[in-house]
């Protein structure tokens, strides 16, 4: 296989941006993730990639659920903050509230749109983490179009 040809179709891969939502016993975390797809409709299920050794992961696991939060165009700066390294502070969120609602794991306040899921399996594969949940709750908070991957010169994988 050519390495290059892989790369660049691999990156062909139409993707959005979200920021992702976990929590632990007493906290909340958050990252950005582009690795989504609905994966089934009955019970409606999402399938997200989750990097091996992340602290996210780590999370994932132990609070059983995750939020999906989609951002509206203008947020790019909002999204970056979430792939950076942690600050000193150990948070992540600085000034970006988020509210607790269902499930407890973070929603943006500044969100157009978010999913609640609970965890219902995790398959290793490689070096990501299929984590399938089931959507229990579910809120299109604007009319507005989301941030996407191609609206941005990111790319993830390939
Ligand atoms: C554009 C973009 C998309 C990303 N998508 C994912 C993803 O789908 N899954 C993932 O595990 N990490 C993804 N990342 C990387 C995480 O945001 C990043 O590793 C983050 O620091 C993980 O947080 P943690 O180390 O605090 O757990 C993406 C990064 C960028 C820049």
């Amino acid at each position: 296989m050519n390495e290059e040809s892989k790369r660049k179709i691999l990156r062909q891969i139409p993707y959005g941006l979200y920021v992702v939502g976990v929590k632990g016993k007493d906290s909340q975390h958050a990252f950005t993730g582009s690795w989504l797809s609905q994966c089934s409709m009955k019970p409606p299920c999402v399938m997200l990639g989750v990097r091996q050794g992340t602290h996210s992961l780590d999370l994932i696991k132990e609070g059983r659920v995750f939020s999906i939060n989609f951002l509206a165009k203008g947020d790019r700066k909002v999204m970056e903050q979430f792939f950076k390294p942690v600050p000193a502070s150990g948070n992540r969120f600085g000034d970006v509230s988020y509210t607790l609602r269902r499930t407890g794991a973070p929603i943006l306040d500044r969100a157009v749109g978010f999913l609640e899921c609970e965890v219902r399996q995790i398959v290793e594969a490689g070096d990501h983490s299929v984590v399938i949940g089931e959507v229990v709750e579910a809120e299109a908070v604007k009319e507005e179009p989301p941030l996407v991957m191609s609206d941005t010169p990111w790319h993830y994988g390939g």
